[in-house]
Formats: C-alpha cells, sequence, structure tokens
C-alpha cells in the first residue's frame, strides 16, 4: 500500500458523513477550522489524514479526497463513550480548562484512551513514508507521540494542542500525569497557543518526571518511574498561536450573497441601532452564562431595551450526551426565557437565542450585522470567532469584547478585554463598546484586522512545522 511523507492525525478527520433520505452515504467538508487551517500546508503535497468518522461502529476503507488520503479510525459506541465523551471531554477538557466544572476521573476511561490512541498511532505508522512528517492534534491524542516513536523511530513527530495546557496545581491532579507526560514527550516539538501554556508543560515536566529543561528544551531521561533503560529525549516547547484563512474569510464576507443576506438579516432584527452577538458551541468554557448575567442586568438597569439594542446568541449544539452540556444548556435555555419573559415586547426580542449550527456563509453575514461581538469564554486556547469578526469587519465597523482569559487577548490587544467573572466590569465594558465614539472604535479594529492578516493560518503551519523540522534546537520565530 501507499505510504506518504506528511501525515496528520487529528480526533475528527477533515469531512462527514452525509446519509441522504435513499440510504446512499457522501462525504462533506466538514466545517472545523483544523480542515481550513490544513489546507495551505497540505496543498502543495500528498498527504494522509488520520482521524474517527464520525460515527460509531467499523471504519470505512480509506479512501482519497483530491490528493488528501483520508484514513478513518473505527471506534465503537462503548469506545466513543470512554474515550470521546468520557476521558477526552469528561475528564481532559474540564481539567485543562481551569476546572471549571469538576474533573471526572475514571480509570476504565483511561484504560479506553489508551487502547484508542494506541489505534490510531498504529495507523499513522503503516501510512508513514521513511522518515515521515507526523502531526498530531490537539489533547484527545496524547500518547500517540510516544507510542509512535516506539514503533517509528525514524519519523519526525510534532504535537500541537488547541486548548489550554493546565498549571501544574491542576495538572498534578490528573492520576495518569506522568503517562500523559511521557506520551508527549514522544513528539520532537510540541506547540501550545500561548507561551504560558508552554510554560505550564515545562513545569509539569520538572515536577511530575524530574525532567530538566534549559530554555524552551526539555531533557528527561527516561527514567523517572524507576524503570531505567529509556533513551533520554529533549523536546522543545513554545508557543505558535493557531489563526485564521484570512484571506479567505474575508473574501467570503465580501461576497454579494453574504452582503445581501447580512442585509437580510438586520431588517429581520427590525433594523435595531445595536446588535450584540455571541457566537460559541454550547460549552461551559465559553462564559455564555456570565454574558446573560450581564446582558439581563444591563436591560433591568434600562441602560440597554429593545427594539434598540437587541441580544442575538447562537450557541452550536456540542457533546450533547456529556451530562455537564446538558445541564449547562437548561441553565442557559432557563435564563433566556426569564429574560425574554421580562424586558421583550410582541415583536421586540430581547435575546434572540438560536441552537443550531450555521455554514460559515451565514456566520460571516452575521458577523457583518453585529454591532457588538461578545466574546467572554472563561478559559479558552485561542478562540477562532474574535479572529474571524474582525476580518468579517474590513468596512471598518464593530466592536469587539474580548476576554483576558482567551488566547487570542494575547494578540489582540486593542479589543475591549474584560473579565468576564467581573459582572459589574463586564457591563461597564459592552457599554464602553456601545456608547465610544466611531473614530476609537475604527482604531482599535484597523489594529485588530492587521494582526490576524499578518499572523493567518498559513503563517502558522509554516511556523510550526518550521519548528519541528529544526526542533530540538532552534526556537519558531517570536511574533
Ligand atoms: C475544540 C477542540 C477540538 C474539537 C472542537 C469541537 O476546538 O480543540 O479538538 O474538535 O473543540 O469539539 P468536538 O468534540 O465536537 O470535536
Amino acid at each position: 500500500h501507499r505510504t506518504y511523507d506528511f501525515v496528520i492525525a487529528a480526533n475528527r478527520l477533515p469531512v462527514d458523513r452525509q446519509v441522504k433520505p435513499d440510504g446512499t452515504t457522501t462525504w462533506r467538508t466538514s466545517p472545523g477550522g483544523l480542515v481550513t487551517a490544513m489546507e495551505s500546508v497540505m496543498r502543495d503535497r500528498e498527504a494522509a489524514w488520520v482521524g474517527w468518522a464520525g460515527f460509531p461502529g467499523e471504519a470505512p476503507q480509506p479512501f482519497d479526497d483530491g490528493h488528501l488520503r483520508l484514513v478513518p479510525v473505527g471506534l465503537s459506541a462503548e469506545e466513543l463513550t470512554d474515550y470521546y465523551e468520557g476521558f477526552s471531554n469528561g475528564t481532559l477538557w474540564p481539567l485543562y480548562h481551569d476546572v471549571i466544572v469538576p474533573p471526572t476521573f475514571h480509570r476504565s476511561w483511561w484504560n479506553v484512551y489508551r487502547t484508542v490512541n494506541q489505534r490510531f498511532a498504529d495507523h499513522v505508522a503503516r501510512v508513514a513514508a521513511e522518515g515521515a512528517t507526523v502531526w498530531v492534534h490537539d489533547y484527545q491524542l496524547q500518547l500517540v507521540p510516544a507510542m509512535l516513536r516506539d514503533q517509528r523511530p525514524d519519523l519526525r513527530i510534532g504535537w500541537f494542542n488547541h486548548i489550554p495546557f493546565p498549571p501544574v496545581e491542576l495538572f498534578a491532579q490528573l492520576p495518569w500525569r506522568a503517562r500523559i507526560l511521557r506520551g508527549l514527550l514522544g513528539a520532537d516539538f510540541v506547540g501550545f497557543q500561548r507561551p504560558d501554556d508552554a510554560r505550564n508543560f515545562i513545569r509539569s515536566c520538572r515536577a511530575v518526571l524530574g525532567a530538566t529543561h534549559k530554555g524552551d528544551v526539555v531533557t528527561w531521561g527516561g527514567s523517572d518511574d524507576g524503570r531505567s533503560g529509556a533513551a533520554p529525549r529533549s523536546v522543545r516547547a513554545a508557543a505558535v498561536p493557531i489563526s485564521i484563512d484570512a484571506q479567505g474569510f474575508r473574501d467570503l464576507a465580501d461576497s454579494p450573497s453574504v452582503k445581501a443576506r447580512a442585509q437580510e438579516i438586520r431588517e429581520s432584527l427590525g433594523e435595531p441601532e445595536v446588535v450584540l452577538l455571541g457566537v460559541d458551541r454550547l460549552d461551559y468554557t465559553k462564559g455564555i452564562r456570565h454574558r446573560l448575567r450581564a446582558i439581563g442586568e444591563l436591560l433591568a438597569d434600562g441602560e440597554i431595551s429593545p427594539p434598540e439594542v437587541t441580544f442575538v446568541q447562537v450557541a452550536t449544539p456540542s457533546r450533547e450526551r456529556v451530562e455537564a452540556y446538558r445541564t449547562l444548556r437548561e441553565q442557559i435555555e432557563g435564563t433566556v426565557g426569564r429574560i425574554n419573559g421580562d424586558f421583550s415586547h410582541l415583536g421586540d426580542t430581547a435575546v434572540h437565542y438560536l441552537h443550531q449550527s450555521y455554514p460559515r456563509e451565514e456566520m460571516a453575514a452575521l458577523f457583518q450585522v453585529a454591532d457588538v461581538m461578545l466574546v467572554t469564554p472563561l478559559r479558552d486556547g485561542m478562540n477562532l470567532v474574535a479572529k474571524e469578526y474582525v476580518t468579517a469587519r474590513h468596512d471598518g465597523g464593530g466592536a469587539l469584547v474580548l476576554s483576558e482569559f482567551t488566547g487570542a487577548a494575547e494578540e489582540l490587544k486593542t479589543a475591549y478585554l474584560c473579565n468576564p467573572h467581573d459582572i459589574a466590569g463586564l457591563k461597564e465594558t459592552i457599554l464602553r463598546a456601545i456608547r465610544d465614539d466611531h473614530e476609537e472604535k475604527r482604531r482599535r479594529m484597523r489594529s485588530l484586522r492587521r494582526q490576524v492578516r499578518t499572523y493567518d493560518v498559513q503563517v502558522w503551519a509554516q511556523d510550526f512545522l518550521r519548528a519541528l523540522e529544526v526542533a530540538p534546537h532552534r526556537p519558531p520565530r517570536s511574533r
């Protein structure tokens, strides 16, 4: 069979299977950011992408999509419960996001996480050519680098964490902390969103494994658990913040159909003076409840009211079989109902709440309607919605309220930064973003747009791959 010089491993494949009414199936590019991000990297090379096909059961045969080879990994319904909903999203996700909800530690989840990571590693090992470059993505696959190196020491292996890496005080709670770190240290280069994430990782390696470090290179003897014999490894850890396809998104936002759709949305909202917008996966990390709290109080204070000011919240369904997500949905929908009951009038809705997922075109149109974009996560690795919003507003309009606890805040310094836990502060920031004069807002947006245009996704991918090529001895370009 064919092998490839460049292999990507991610929990999901870049395509979703669509089952038509007549029972036949087709594949559609999934809307996720990673697909567009990797497109620029894969354009000029033959590459394979190893990932879960998006539904339980036996994996379909590998197939080609353009010059990309798609290699589906099969996961049974039980494995999905334990590896995906369980260990990935019931243990790691909350632990890595500041324990906003308590993580659950189950030995059975851990065991299945190992089994599934091994399966991903085996698939990659089969399709990777001699000396190939392998790029592993995210927290679902942290054991893959070492599992892969065991079988294939010839490979150059990089891992990128799309989410935060927690401070050692939190990471140390994990019963399998040493195993996770050893898994990651199988890579040559590990990339993070923020310098703080890279530092947290390095500190954890020191505290948990007794590794040493010099600058951002971690060296570990391989014998922390008393078993010796493993060769010492040096791995570089550094920040390479992800971005969006700025030109592509700008072109999309500029297209006549998106412009027309934006006008249509504005009209259907009743041409309010100010549209506030939130767009998130329905996730407890996103600070949707805090945002609603602030909006509810602003309405109660009489500072804002419909029809002049209206708030649109898109909450994309996510991980609906995980308990914490179900509870959150109930809370949010209860709050939206109460706010609308108290402050809407016939024909004038205070909060438009949409529990749906939309195509990129609709998002681009919505961004153009939003006078103030509210991005208020309690913790977020990056937040690409913030970057998409500023890119869509190259008309110079709009204002971005952005939580300090996002990776994006490290780069988007002229946003209206806020601490979403501070409801009084958040209310003031929202009002300032509404009321500041035109020139001030344009000045802020201009510099945000420039930042995203300069550090777009192509730069991200190039920086990551360059860092991987020269790892562990040379740092990536700093920003
Ligand atoms: C975050 C993670 C991704 C994940 C995405 C959607 O952005 O970093 O790895 O794919 O959320 O979540 P889901 O569980 O639906 O894949």
